[in-house]
């Protein structure tokens, strides 16, 4: 059983940790867009660990961790992730593979992710890892990947090229110092050491692994309403982070994919710009942001915190065939005396159950609400769906209605065990 893991709200839906469960079932934990932009926390006897470029799944003994082609590589970023995998007795070497058509990240991405965002009218939010411009400069052609670091004088020769270019921008455009091409070339060289150990041909590597029956699962970043086509734009982030960005960023056919699961919080949430419809006023959104610790696993920032927003997550069910949903952190919300879900919105004197497709649109809609009856008692404990207040069980029921897909798996908090899974599964 192959399977897929997405974000079907913003991102921050707490993916890592399902995937750490999922991943008891699976033999390959696979990494397929994005890069460190995303924060997948982790926590596994009492000790918390947040996943930004490696799997999320290879806390568990025996499994493998893939960065495929579609992930864009700091190797700063990688090389201090592994260094703290090996705190923990994990040797990266004998379970980490990395793609060698994986591009990388440069620090002029990041000079100009910075400058870029400082210029822009209207500021996207983004983490500030350079992130969108590596991916420019993949769809551009002149990008480097991992395989390039190998070849000194091909590295020499992009790097040069790419130095100059971005020099003539961040100077002329942006009124920036420049970069040095010297200690950037001494830099990756030395990462090129220190990353060949993991570099290697990963599609070859999933195929072989399809063939010998084995359980590949991939670990979507950030989520649904993020995705460079599919998502909120111009507030996304530069990947496909839906499920179809799974088979163009490891190299592996659609027909190989067995089952889709989709990951929402019990309410939304969204860090950096953009439209969030069901958003919180003040004084609730503190709440829910106290209560469910909602800070960026990345950068730190605080999360704009809303109601469930049903417009989205369906739209979300649609695009990445979602068969089942895994619902996180309802706990935050046992103290609500009621419950609002944003069924539709009411955009220009006609009510619509359907995600705008432009961001002025989306901008001027307003969420209709349907009032559900709060819980009121401590649901952290639970341990079967049974076990859950009968008022929280009526809420679920209702997303599956909305949502049009069956409930497989709940979290109510962030420990391994505080998860369990539904009939459906
Ligand atoms: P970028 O990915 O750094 O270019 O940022 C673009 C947008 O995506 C910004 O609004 C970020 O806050 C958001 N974003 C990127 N990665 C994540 C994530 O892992 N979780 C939530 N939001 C993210």
């Amino acid at each position: 059983m192959n399977i897929v893991v997405v974000g079907a709200q913003w991102g921050d839906e707490g993916k890592g940790k399902v995937i750490d469960v999922l991943a008891q079932e699976a033999d390959c934990i696979i990494r397929y867009q994005g890069g460190n932009n995303a924060g997948h926390t982790v926590v596994a006897d009492g000790e918390e660990f947040v996943f930004h470029l490696i799997p999320s799944g290879l806390l568990h003994p025996g499994k493998i961790g893939v960065i495929g082609n579609g992930v864009v590589v700091d190797p700063e970023a990688l090389l201090e992730e592994v260094q703290r995998l090996r705190a923990y007795g994990i040797q990266a070497q004998d379970v980490l593979k990395l793609s060698d058509q994986a591009h990388l990240i440069f620090p002029y991405h990041k000079r100009l992710d910075a400058a870029e965002e400082a210029d822009r009218t209207g500021r996207l939010g983004t983490t500030g890892r350079g992130i969108g411009p590596c991916y420019v400069d993949k769809v551009a052609r002149c990008g480097i990947r991992v395989a390039d670091m190998f070849e000194e004088a091909v590295l020499e020769q992009k790097l040069r090229r790419n130095v100059e270019d971005k020099n003539r921008v961040l100077t002329a455009v942006y009124h920036e110092r420049p970069v040095e091409f010297e200690p950037l070339w001494r830099q990756y060289r030395q990462f090129a050491t220190a990353l060949r150990p993991f570099a290697t041909n990963t599609t070859r590597f999933l195929h072989e692994a399809i063939a010998r029956k084995q359980r590949l699962l991939f670990e979507g970043a950030q989520g649904t309403l993020l995705d460079i086509d599919h998502g909120t734009y111009p507030y996304v982030t530069s990947s496909n982070a839906t499920a179809g960005g799974a088979c163009v960023g490891a190299g592996v056919p659609p027909t190989c994919i067995d089952r889709v699961i989709g990951v929402v919080k019990a309410y939304t949430t969204r860090v950096g710009e953009g439209p969030l419809p069901t958003e919180f006023p003040p004084e609730l959104m503190e709440r829910i942001r106290a209560k469910g610790n909602e800070f960026g696993a990345t950068t730190g920032r605080p999360r704009r915190c809303g109601w469930f927003d049903a417009v989205i997550a369906r739209h979300a069910v649609m695009v990445n065939g979602c068969e089942s949903i895994v619902v996180t952190k309802l706990d935050v919300l046992d103290e609500m005396p009621a419950i609002q879900v944003c069924t539709a919105y009411e955009l220009d004197g006609a009510r619509t159950t359907d995600f705008p497709s432009n961001i002025a649109a989306l901008d001027r809609a307003a969420p209709v609400y349907e009032s559900l009856p709060g819980w009121q008692a401590d649901t952290t404990q639970a341990e079967r769906f049974d076990d859950l207040p009968r008022e929280a069980q009526a809420y679920l029921h209702r997303l599956e209605e909305l949502l049009g897909a069956k409930i497989c798996l709940i979290s109510i908090g962030s420990k391994r065990e505080q998860a369990f899974k539904v009939g459906h599964w």
